[in-house]
């Protein structure tokens, strides 16, 4: 590892002064500074997530980098060349959200366009340092929280952390739209005892909740809660909190799902139990969700579940989901 860290750091460092290039741009902006209010954002939360504005020209990243041609400036993602290889900046007129690693070094950037406008948000590509699938958006400021309350609330988005943080739910980080992947779910176990996703009620919301109780089963174990909790409406978590506050908020919380409630009421959904025929097929789609529960325990109480409703017993359902000998936590 020691020889890759020090081929990177250059890198970072490209990445750190961008960071600081926008968080100046921000001070002199006043479109940027009054997009964030009228978010409901001030200042001290800005400065704690290192927000900034990435200025409207072609080559703004100019006034930084005087070597605006090297090529490290676009292996990190921040210049782009085009056919003819003329270069310019990839972010231009948005608002940046810096995405830092564990150890706080700037590893890529978001960036919302102010307002209206297509794409909403621009991404940084995966880089050397950047490797999207891995990365837990507001990890670093959300650390300690998430100690304090060994829990930690997974959302969907930029604003969902930063706006549930101006409120002082501070305990919060967001998988940035993609799905949940092996990476995150296992780092988000290692953080607290209690995982909770909060999902946009919405399609995506609904593939994305699946997915996330796909990947929990796996790395779950008995001493560990995933919930899952579908937000009200048409409002995602920033939303919520600034229309209805904190408490309402925290209490919206408590009534998450239980990864196994959610397990067994989705499947009873998809199958309602009036007739033998769905009743058969409730086991026949259980069998891979049940194959991959590491936690023994909970699995033997989700199969419990699941035969009860099936009205077949516990060993039936086992031997006809082929599930292998459970293994010591
Ligand atoms: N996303 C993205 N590119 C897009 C749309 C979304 O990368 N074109 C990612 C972003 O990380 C975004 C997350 O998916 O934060 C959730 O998307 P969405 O709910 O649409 O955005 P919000 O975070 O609610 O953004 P805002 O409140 O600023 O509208
Ligand atoms: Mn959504
Ligand atoms: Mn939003
Ligand atoms: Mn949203
Ligand atoms: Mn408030």
């Amino acid at each position: 590892h020691r020889s890759e860290q020090v081929k990177k750091a250059p890198l970072t460092e490209l990445m750190a002064r961008a960071m600081r290039f926008y968080r100046e741009q921000l001070k002199i902006s006043p479109k940027a500074v009054d997009y964030l209010r009228a978010r409901g954002l001030t200042g001290e939360i800005a400065a704690k997530f290192g927000l900034g504005y990435a200025p409207d020209g072609w080559q703004g990243l100019q006034q930084v980098f005087p070597e605006y041609n090297d090529n490290a400036l676009i292996e990190c993602g921040l210049v782009i060349s085009n056919d003819q290889g003329r270069r310019y900046d990839r972010f231009r007129d948005r608002v940046m959200f810096p995405i830092l690693d564990q150890r706080g070094n700037v590893i890529g950037f978001g960036g919302r366009v102010i307002g209206e406008g297509e794409p909403k948000y621009l991404n940084s590509p995966e880089t050397p340092l950047f490797e999207k699938g891995r990365e837990l958006y507001g990890l670093p400021q959300a650390r300690k929280a998430i100690q304090e309350e060994d829990t930690v609330l997974v959302v969907e988005g930029y604003m969902d952390v930063v706006g549930l943080a101006q409120h002082g739910v501070d305990n919060v980080v967001a998988t940035l739209g993609t799905a949940a992947t092996d990476a995150n779910v296992q780092k988000l176990l290692k953080l607290a005892s209690r995982v909770v996703f909060c999902f946009d009620r919405d399609s995506a919301g609904d593939r994305a909740a699946w997915r996330a109780m796909e990947v929990s089963l796996a790395h779950l174990a008995d001493n560990k809660t995933v919930e899952i909790l579908q937000m009200p409406g048409n409002q995602d978590p920033d939303e919520f909190i600034r229309t209805q506050g904190k408490e309402a908020f925290i209490h919206y919380t408590r009534n998450a799902t239980r990864l196994s409630e959610f397990l067994v009421r989705e499947l009873v959904k998809q199958n309602p139990l009036v007739t033998a025929e769905n009743r058969a097929k409730l086991v026949h789609d259980a069998k891979p969700l049940l194959q991959k529960i590491a936690a023994p325990i909970l699995r033997i109480q989700i199969v419990k579940e699941i035969a009860t409703r099936a009205q077949v017993s516990q060993t039936e359902v086992e031997a006809q989901c082929e599930l292998k000998p459970l293994t010591r936590n």
